[in-house]
């Protein structure tokens, strides 16, 4: 038992960060298992199982955690409408929770007493792990060496690799830190420091410039039944694959390009930019859809619990009692988000330019100004005079 003790399972990306933190837990005496957890980075495996080896690790595992993130995590974020400060998409904060749980699972089946993880002292991702996993499993012993060891930054951690012969990816050496899946990628450091500075065109991995951009515009429709997203241009398709072609379509036309200084959780403002091209053209449809087929208090008041779920997921307490309930919320309000919507993509921007259900609210007899009006003007009066009551009374004192 004692053994089982020094097993650690570390979160494993293939990044400079994670391939230190296995040589540097090995150096202090730890078994490490690499853990890689694919969420849709649609990276290849094989180096990064090869690195991690090369840096010490007793054993890589990989879990392909692609369907409980869709269907657990992006889906209801769309279903929420979860956007953070008005244009974080949530990728990276969506994933933490479920690399926790797996961790945490993986844990268990390996009998390890300690699990650990890259994150820095400064940044939310640090939060969201170790909450969830306190929650989950508060027996387990948690291992940060980025906040613990004397290496200051990127340039120190690559002197580090150089020295004891770690075989870190080319890209280690790029300017930026980025974390990708799925749902998007999050950008930043480096250039992107100066707020003032535009981002480098380098800074972005997936979306086409939108000035560069076609200059022919194409549309798109998406269905969906109860909020969640099936067909593509009346093509059915799982959301997995829907949202990698509309990844690839949105990153065509410049889509889902976000530049933000961001409210992190730990106090700091930070500069970032965000690409969810496939997210962005859900969310936009999904908006649209609600509109369509929610009247305007239901609308209004799951504006303010869109806001509350995105932060939620933020804040990293996914795994708390208010994420149910938020969700008990937003599965009601789902019941009648069926139907299509248009979209017309062009240069950086997406409109919905087309939207029907079978659930709407809209009504041609009352909004047309044609001779088919079934609106009777008459009603107007009384209603003015009543809305506008409670403001006359002063005066008329
Ligand atoms: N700021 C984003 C968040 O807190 C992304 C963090 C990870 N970004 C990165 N480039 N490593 O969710």
């Amino acid at each position: 038992m004692r053994k089982d003790k020094e097993k650690v399972i570390l979160a494993y990306s293939g990044g400079l960060d994670t391939s230190v933190c296995i040589h540097w837990l090995r150096k202090r005496g730890f078994r490490v298992f690499a853990f890689c957890a694919d969420v849709g980075q649609g990276e290849d495996f094989r180096p990064i199982r090869k690195r991690a080896l090369a840096c010490g690790a007793e054993r890589v595992i990989l879990r392909d955690l692609r369907t409980p993130f869709i269907q657990e995590y992006i889906l209801p974020a769309l279903k929420a409408g979860a956007v953070y400060e008005g244009k974080y998409l949530l990728g990276t904060a969506l994933s933490r929770p479920l690399i926790a749980e797996a961790l945490a699972e993986c844990a268990r089946r390996e009998g390890a007493g300690a699990v650990a993880h890259g994150c820095t002292g400064k940044g939310n991702d640090q939060v969201r792990l170790e909450v969830s996993l306190k929650i989950l499993a508060p027996h387990l012993k948690v291992l940060a060496p980025v906040r613990e060891w004397e290496l200051k930054s990127r340039g120190e951690e690559i002197r580090y690799a150089q020295r004891h012969k770690l075989p870190i990816a080319r890209k280690s050496e790029s300017r930026f830190s980025i974390d990708q899946n799925l749902w998007g990628v999050s950008i930043e450091s480096g250039p992107l420091e100066d707020p003032w500075k535009e981002p480098p065109s380098a800074a972005y991995r997936w979306t086409k410039d939108p000035a560069r951009a076609p200059s022919k515009a194409e549309r798109v429709t998406v269905e969906f039944v109860k909020g969640v997203p099936v067909a593509l241009n009346g093509k059915r398709l799982s959301a997995g694959s829907l949202i990698q072609r509309l990844n690839l379509l949105g990153a065509r036309h410049g889509i889902g390009r976000a530049d933000l200084i961001e409210d992190r959780l730990v106090g700091i403002k930070s500069h970032e930019v965000y690409e969810a091209p496939a997210a962005t053209l859900l969310h936009a449809a999904h908006r649209e859809l609600e509109q369509l087929t929610l009247d305007r208090e239901l609308l209004a008041f799951k504006e303010l619990i869109s806001q509350r779920y995105a932060r939620m997921i933020y804040d990293g307490l996914w795994f708390t009692p208010l994420k149910s309930a938020l969700e008990a919320f937003v599965e009601e309000t789902q019941r009648f988000v069926t139907g299509r919507v248009r979209l017309r993509l062009y240069k950086g921007n997406a409109a919905a330019v087309g939207r029907a259900s079978r659930h709407s609210l809209y009504s041609k007899s009352l909004a047309t100004y044609a001779s088919s009006d079934r609106f009777d003007p008459r009603w107007a009066e009384g209603f003015i005079t009543l809305w506008g009551l409670p403001y006359l009374r002063r005066r008329a004192r």
